[in-house]
């Protein structure tokens, strides 16, 4: 039985390599870092799963609508039905494997998350990631024990191994030692948000460099919605980066604010009356660059009401988040917030088996695009990357090919990072273009902007892949001539159903960046 390489051990990485061993595959789980440090640790309020603990009729087909209404009807519909009827079994295994989620008397408890009329997010106070990567990461240890899954943290991916437009392995370096080596086998990417593209912008660890997704789209791998930044509509701003608060706080009752001629105008509960605060990210992201930018000032967030008991059980640590961070307790002060670009719904182009358009090679969890569209609810992240690693791991198993047997080398090699400068000029050109609200002459400017960085110099091999990968970003919000979830064109402020389809970018082999739009599947009856 041939080894399977996973690339990432964040949620989706650890639950792929879980599920694998379940089925006694073995695999190498390698990762930049162990998964104590991943990104899903970050991950505060909650998973989606329509439980119905909470005596609201709450139903798998509920979940399903607004997971597709929230992303606007981009996401594959066949993948958001197979995500949203799994998402109950997901969390019952988390509660097997021991995660202590808060609870009623009785069952599971589920809390108010956007875009969604039903409770529907299970949660672990406000620590939801850090404590599921706990009891996973135990998961793991046992079947590392046996021998199934080998870890091979502090190591860096450099490239895939092709032959033929087969995936064949990895070629990876070791972070310590330098040293690198090829492993030969099915390959699943499990890498991660571009979080590292922004650095200072973003809530996510700019570990996750976007360079996998970025090489790999050298290398022949399609990517798709790349123009879908989610900018998440309360973070604050600490040394280097955005930190979250997470949305939680306005599921128990937190209340968005800006003051209008000396008076609190709560504009969310006021423009939108049904879902007021918990309207989808897209939309509250948005009015509060417009609030701000009629009315001046700061946008604050007013949790003083909440009661002393949601304080304690529920967002105890995000209380003790927002002292540290800003020496303000939210329980007697409304707090000053900004939208922070905190999560890629674009990313490798797959299907919803995981495959991508190269043989023997599949992804999973936020490098992929298939199930949040133009905007993801919050709490259908974590569920992504957890269904996501089980799925493609099922799909792994019953797809074994022969694999031309790669050519295992060993030496070392000097192979530098982008440098911070340079990360620095794409990603001021990139926010140039790619804020909340967008327009033509922004994009194009921003695509000059990089074309002249482009003949700057001689660049290094990340270097190059990361400037293709900017032009694919601004290529696809400038060819996408609609609004649509996260997508805002002033130009082109209404949804167009024209544009009901996937943005693809592909990386031709003279690095020519190509745009082109795929119809999505129609939804199966039997999905
Ligand atoms: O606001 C939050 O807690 C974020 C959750 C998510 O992105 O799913």
């Amino acid at each position: 039985m041939q080894n399977v390489i996973i690339i990432g051990a964040g949620l989706a990485g650890i639950s792929a390599a879980v599920t694998l061993a379940e089925q006694k595959i073995s695999c190498s789980l390698i990762s930049l870092q162990n998964s104590e440090r991943a990104q899903s640790v970050l991950a505060e309020g909650g998973i989606n799963a329509a439980l119905n603990t909470m005596s609201e009729n709450d139903t798998v087909q509920n979940h399903y609508e607004d997971t597709m209404k929230g992303g606007v009807f981009l996401a594959d519909p066949n993948a958001v039905q197979n995500l949203t009827s799994h998402a109950p079994e997901i969390v019952r295994w988390l509660e097997n494997l021991g995660v202590p989620f808060n609870m009623t008397d009785s069952d599971i408890m589920l809390r108010n998350f956007g875009g969604q009329k039903k409770k529907r997010t299970a949660y672990a106070r406000s620590s939801t990631g850090k404590i599921i990567m706990t009891a996973l990461i135990d998961e793991v240890r046992k079947h590392e024990a046996s021998g199934l899954v080998q870890r091979f943290p502090h190591h860096q991916f450099i490239r895939l191994l092709l032959k033929d437009n087969i995936c064949t392995g990895v070629r990876i370096q070791d972070s310590y030692t330098g040293k690198i080596s090829d492993f030969s086998g099915t390959v699943l990417l499990c890498s991660g948000g571009m979080n590292g593209i922004f650095p200072g912008m973003t809530t996510g660890t700019t570990q996750n460099s976007g360079d996998v997704t970025a090489t790999v789209f050298r290398q022949g791998v399609k990517l798709g919605n790349l123009e879908m930044l989610q900018y998440h509509p309360t973070t604050i701003g600490i040394s280097g980066k955005r930190c979250l608060v997470t949305e939680a706080a306005r599921g128990e009752g937190g209340r968005l604010y800006i003051m209008r001629n000396g008076q609190k105008y709560h504009f969310m509960e006021e423009k939108f009356p049904e879902l007021g605060n918990l309207m989808p990210r897209d939309v509250v992201a948005r009015e509060m660059f417009f609030v701000r930018r009629e009315f001046g000032g700061e946008v604050f967030l007013d949790m003083t009401a909440l009661p002393e008991l949601t304080w304690q059980k529920k967002l105890s640590d995000l209380r003790q988040e927002i002292i540290h961070y800003l020496s303000l307790d939210p329980k007697s002060n409304p707090i000053p917030v900004r939208e922070g670009i905190h999560y890629f719904m674009g990313g490798i182009d797959t299907d919803e088996f995981h495959r991508t358009n190269l043989k023997n090679l599949y992804a999973a969890g936020e490098c992929t695009c298939q199930y949040h569209g133009a905007n993801r609810l919050g709490g259908n992240s974590m569920l992504g990357a957890l269904y996501g690693g089980r799925k493609s791991a099922e799909t792994i198993s019953q797809n074994f090919t022969e694999i031309p047997e790669v050519q295992e080398i060993s030496g070392t090699d000097d192979i530098p990072p982008a440098s911070p400068a340079l990360i620095h000029e794409i990603s001021q050109i990139l926010l140039s273009g790619l804020g909340i609200v967008r327009n033509q002459d922004d994009l194009q400017n921003a695509l000059n902007a990089l074309e002249v960085l482009k003949n700057q110099r001689e660049y290094s091999f990340y270097e190059q892949n990361r400037l293709l990968l900017a032009e694919a970003m601004l290529l696809s919000a400038l060819e996408r001539k609609e609004s649509r979830g996260a997508h805002y064109r002033e130009d082109y402020p209404d949804k167009d159903e024209n544009f009901r389809k996937t943005t693809v970018s592909e990386c031709d082999e003279n690095h020519q960046v190509r745009i082109s739009f795929r119809t999505i599947p129609e939804k199966r009856a039997d999905s």
